[in-house]
């Protein structure tokens, strides 16, 4: 069926507005593209791209290929391992030390994300209060210092095996911690589209530049991965990549498995990218509340901007009825925003217009529910983190 207007207009009917919605079936083709792009490398599934443990379970429980989950907020992990979730992974560090204690506690404590000696001894402390051995991964940067250019984002200040070994040393010396994974997130090849439609031009050069960084990218993570082996460090896993990368990142031998999140949703952004094309699984409905003049409609709310540099990609993009522009000099709007349309499809009062978010799990922060589609029908209501957590 063509997911157009009258397809979720008519799924959705009765229904109060503003919502947000997931299509459980282009979800599921998204995620089942996602494995097919992985090339057989498990799948890690980025749980800050869907921020809904319903959707979570469900990708993990129903498609073969996504294995474990990389968390991004502390309590969330802590969370998701009462609801008996496995192999948690904190894909960032955590600091406080409460937390730490938390994520620590046996008998399952989550792997706790690393890049200095200080983070190192955070977590062995923390382990040591509950006499635990708690698994720790290092986080490699792999940015690259070009001329005139930092090409990457400013995470972890190891580059090197020399950085990396130091780090190992510091784990290697202090009680109730262990080194048992790498991760290497090359956010500037899975995080910067190369065919966006707001940057002309300088899609050219992304593309050189990201064409020119995959083998130095590649040969960093391989050689810290080789001298941590050399060291005697024995690695259970090996991280890398995201959405936007996982065909390249699959051809580096070191990583032994995938991030991703984002595609499942495959929000606005990720239509920014030549190499694979998900499909729209999420959306938000907003209401037409008023008409100001012919072609033009106000709606209710929407200003749900992503973080980020800002810029209009990051604005929620219209999506149906399919022609609805915004207006460059209001956006979207804390409490209205108005469209310009002038398609066939009639916009009464009251009438849903579907917008997506630039990003994929930042939608959940604006909704306390996500009403799932199936076969043009709401077959379930489900609570996001938010509307189960704050
Ligand atoms: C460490 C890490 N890995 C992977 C990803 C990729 O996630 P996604 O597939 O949602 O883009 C991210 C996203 O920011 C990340 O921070």
């Amino acid at each position: 069926m063509p997911r157009d207007h009258a397809y979720y207009a008519k799924a959705l009917e009765g229904r109060r507005l503003p919502l947000a919605f997931v299509d459980l079936d282009l979800l599921k083709d998204n995620a089942t593209a996602l494995v097919r792009r992985a090339g057989g490398k498990p799948i890690r599934l980025a749980t800050k791209s869907v921020r809904c443990v319903s959707l979570i379970r469900r990708v993990l429980e129903t498609v073969p290929g996504f294995q474990g989950l990389m968390c991004y907020r502390p309590d969330e992990a802590v969370r998701l391992r009462e609801r008996g979730l496995t192999n948690l992974l904190m894909g960032y560090p955590v600091v406080d030390p409460e937390a730490l204690a938390e994520l620590c506690r046996p008998p399952s404590p989550v792997t706790l994300m690393v890049d200095c000696a200080e983070h190192v001894e955070l977590a062995a402390r923390a382990a040591q209060r509950h006499g635990a051995r708690v698994p720790l991964c290092l986080d490699v940067d792999l940015s690259l210092d070009l001329p005139g250019l930092w090409f990457g984002v400013y995470r972890s200040p190891v580059r090197t095996p020399e950085d990396a070994l130091k780090v190992a040393r510091a784990i290697a010396a202090s009680e109730g911690v262990f080194l048992a994974g790498v991760m290497g997130y090359e956010a500037q090849l899975a995080g910067v589209p190369d065919a966006s439609p707001f940057a002309g031009m300088k899609n050219l050069a992304v593309r050189a530049l990201q064409r020119g960084a995959v083998r130095a990218v590649h040969a960093r993570r391989a050689a810290i991965v080789r001298a941590l082996a050399d060291a005697g460090v024995s690695l259970s896993f090996v991280n890398g990549g995201g959405t936007g990368s996982l065909e390249s990142t699959r051809a580096d031998a070191s990583v032994t498995e995938l991030a991703a999140g984002s595609g499942l949703f495959s929000p606005a952004l990720f239509d920014g990218y030549r190499m694979f094309r998900h499909q729209p699984a999420a959306a938000f409905a907003i209401p037409v509340t008023r008409r100001p003049a012919p072609g033009i409609f106000t709606l209710q709310g929407g200003g749900f901007v992503a973080s980020g540099a800002a810029g209009p990609d990051k604005l929620p993009r219209p999506y149906l009825p399919e022609g609805v522009r915004l207006f460059p000099l209001e956006g979207v709007g804390e409490v209205q925003t108005p469209i310009a349309y002038e398609g066939p499809v009639p916009l009464p009062l009251g009438a849903p217009v579907f917008f997506r978010h630039a990003k994929a799990g930042e939608l959940c922060e604006h909704f306390r529910t996500l009403l799932l589609l199936s076969e043009g029908r709401v077959v379930e209501e489900v609570p996001t983190y938010r509307g189960e957590w704050g």
